[in-house]
Order: structure tokens, then C-alpha cells, then sequence
């Protein structure tokens, strides 16, 4: 195909690695649970809400929480994540995510923000990113978290692009799966064997370029 008209960037692990941060703030609350909860487990929570993500967790350890004590474990989760990513300065963007975008500017390709985090609006300020995009669709304006592809047609819409002219790049499985059924090509950002259903993997930005885009 030739280049697509936008590119829409998940945030957590694409653009900033906040991965560590939310796996370390959601095993503190899997070992007060006494749920075992490992790497791995927490790889299938990417890209999922904050409230899905507590669910999940509480059906790997089958415990049943009432809906006020799970609003409490979100909350402290939380608190423990923002304590860590108040820290981020620019420092903390992924290599290769700098380059990759200035090359979408330099070539008229829009570019957006489609993140399932509350957060993301702290995050982009952290890291200096706040008003770079052209559109930003968070955890904050939609319903449906990943896998469900409603972000992503959001941001899409902000832009004014038809879904099928947009480029996803994605590093969860949910993040790739919503990018799909929403009739976008996606660029998976990482292991592939954990993300098999993108177009095309990178293990990260530095092996980004339009080369690949215009190949999808
Ligand atoms: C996604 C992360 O980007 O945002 C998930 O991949 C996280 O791990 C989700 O649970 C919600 O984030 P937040 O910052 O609103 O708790
Ligand atoms: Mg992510």
C-alpha cells in the first residue's frame, strides 16, 4: 500500500516503558491478595482498563471482591503507579519514538494517541510529549477498553481519517486485536511471540520506518 494517512500510537510501552511500573504496582496488590502473579500474567493485562485489569487478577487467584473493595484495590494500585511515573522526565521515552515521529511529520502523516490509561494526560506532561499529536483518545473518553476497538476509531475520527488509512503500533495483545476489528493495519511493537496477530513486528521504534509502512 502506499504511506497511510495517520499513524495512532498506543502509549504504555510504545512510546514510555511504564510497563515495569504498573506490573510492580499490581503485584503489590496480588501478594496482599496472596495471588501468584507473574510477568507473564501481567502481559495479558496490557491494554486493558484499570478495573479489568483488578478483575483479572482476582479471577487468577479465583477470589471474589465486592465492587467497593475493587474500587479500593484500584485505587491503592493507583497511587503506588502515579508515585512511580510522577518521576519520568523526557529521559524516559523509548528510543527510536523521537526519530519515527519527526519522519511522520516530515512526510504529512498525522499522528495520534490511542491509550487505555487515565493516566495519559500525566504521562505526555512528564515526558514532554503533551503537544505533540495531532489527536489524543485516553482511558478518559471511552467505555470500551481494549480488545474492543473503540480508541482507536476515536482517534481516527478526531483526525478525520477513515480507520482503513490509519497504522496502529501496538504492544499488547488487546491493543493488536482492537486494531484489527477496528480495520486497521497494526505494527506490533515487541515479542512476536506474544503478538502474532500484527501485519508486522518491530521489537521496537529504532527498527521503525516509512519503508514499513508503505509495505503493509
Ligand atoms: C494501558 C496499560 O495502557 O492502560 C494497562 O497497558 C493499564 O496496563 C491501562 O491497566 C489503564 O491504565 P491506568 O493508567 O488508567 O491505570
Ligand atoms: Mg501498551
Amino acid at each position: 500500500m502506499s504511506l497511510p494517512k495517520a499513524c495512532i500510537f498506543d502509549l504504555d510501552g510504545v512510546i514510555v516503558d511504564t510497563v515495569p511500573a504498573h506490573y510492580v504496582a499490581w503485584k503489590a496488590m496480588a501478594d496482599e491478595l496472596n495471588i501468584p502473579f507473574t510477568e507473564e500474567d501481567n502481559e495479558h493485562l496490557k491494554g486493558l482498563s484499570r478495573t479489568e485489569s483488578m478483575l483479572k487478577i482476582l479471577e487468577l487467584g479465583n477470589v471474589t471482591k465486592s465492587e467497593n473493595e475493587i474500587a479500593d484495590y484500584t485505587t491503592r494500585k493507583n497511587n503506588i503507579y502515579v508515585e512511580i511515573i510522577s518521576k519520568m522526565t523526557p529521559q524516559d521515552i523509548l528510543p527510536g519514538v523521537l526519530d519515527f515521529i519527526q519522519q511522520l511529520k516530515d512526510n504529512g502523516i498525522a499522528t495520534a494517541i490511542g491509550s487505555s490509561s487515565k493516566n495519559t494526560p500525566t504521562i505526555l506532561k512528564a515526558v514532554g510529549l503533551d503537544t505533540t499529536f495531532d489527536a489524543i483518545v485516553d482511558g478518559n473518553q471511552v467505555t470500551h477498553s481494549k480488545p474492543d476497538p473503540e480508541v482507536f476509531l476515536k482517534g481516527a475520527a478526531k483526525l478525520g481519517i477513515k480507520p482503513e488509512e490509519c497504522v496502529v503500533l501496538e504492544d499488547a495483545i488487546s491493543g493488536v486485536e482492537a486494531a484489527k476489528r477496528g480495520g486497521m493495519k497494526c505494527v506490533g511493537v515487541g515479542d512476536p511471540s506474544v503478538l502474532g496477530a500484527a501485519d508486522v513486528i518491530v521489537p521496537d521504534l529504532t527498527k521503525m520506518n516509512l519503508g514499513i509502512l508503505r509495505n503493509l
